[in-house]
C-alpha cells in the first residue's frame, strides 16, 4: 500500500504526463498548419507516448491499492515562431518532467518505499532517451538554418518515426 505522499505525486505525476500529450498534439497541429506533415507525426506520435505513460503510473498506482485522482489539463501553447522553436520548447519541457521524475524519486528513496523506486528506474532511464530525441533534431534543426529543401528532406525522414514504448 503506497502512502498518501507518494499516492498524491503520483497523480500530480499523471496529470504532467497528459499534460504533455495536450503539449505535444498541439505542437503537431502547428506543424500541420505550416505543412509540415512528417514534423506533426513525430510529435503525435510524442503525444501517443506520452499517453503511454500516464498509463504506465495510472496502473502503478492501481496495481499497489492507490486511488487514481485524474486533475483539469491546462491549456497548451498553440502558436510558435517556427520548427526550432517548436523543439526548443520540447526540450525544456522533457527537462522539467525529467526534475519531476527525480524529485518523486526522492521522495520514494526518503518514504523508504523500495517498489516504487523500481517502477521509477524505467523513467529516469527513459526521460535520458526523451531528451536526447528532442536535442538530437534541434541540433539537426539549427544546422539546416533557413535551408528550405533540407527541411523538406529532414520532414520526410521526421514522418517515418515509429512508436517505441
Ligand atoms: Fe513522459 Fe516526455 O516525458
Amino acid at each position: 500500500m503506497l502512502n498518501q505522499a507518494i499516492q498524491d505525486a503520483i497523480n500530480e505525476q499523471i496529470k504532467n504526463e497528459l499534460y504533455s500529450a495536450h503539449q505535444y498534439l498541439s505542437m503537431s497541429a502547428y506543424c500541420e498548419s505550416i505543412t509540415l506533415p512528417g514534423f506533426a507525426h513525430w510529435m503525435r506520435t510524442q503525444a501517443q507516448e506520452e499517453r503511454e505513460h500516464a498509463m504506465k503510473f495510472y496502473n502503478f498506482l492501481l496495481s499497489r491499492n492507490g486511488r487514481v485522482i485524474l486533475q483539469a489539463i491546462d491549456q497548451p501553447v498553440v502558436e510558435f515562431g517556427s520548427p526550432i522553436e517548436v523543439f526548443e520548447q520540447a526540450l525544456e519541457q522533457e527537462q522539467k518532467v525529467t526534475a519531476q521524475i527525480n524529485e518523486l524519486y526522492g521522495l520514494t528513496a526518503s518514504e523508504n518505499d523500495y517498489a516504487s523506486q523500481v517502477f521509477l528506474q524505467w523513467f529516469l532511464t527513459e526521460q535520458v532517451e526523451e531528451e536526447k530525441n528532442v536535442g538530437d533534431v534541434l541540433e539537426t534543426l539549427t544546422m539546416i538554418g533557413d535551408k528550405g529543401e533540407a527541411l523538406f528532406l529532414f520532414d520526410r525522414e521526421l514522418g517515418t518515426r515509429e512508436n517505441e514504448v
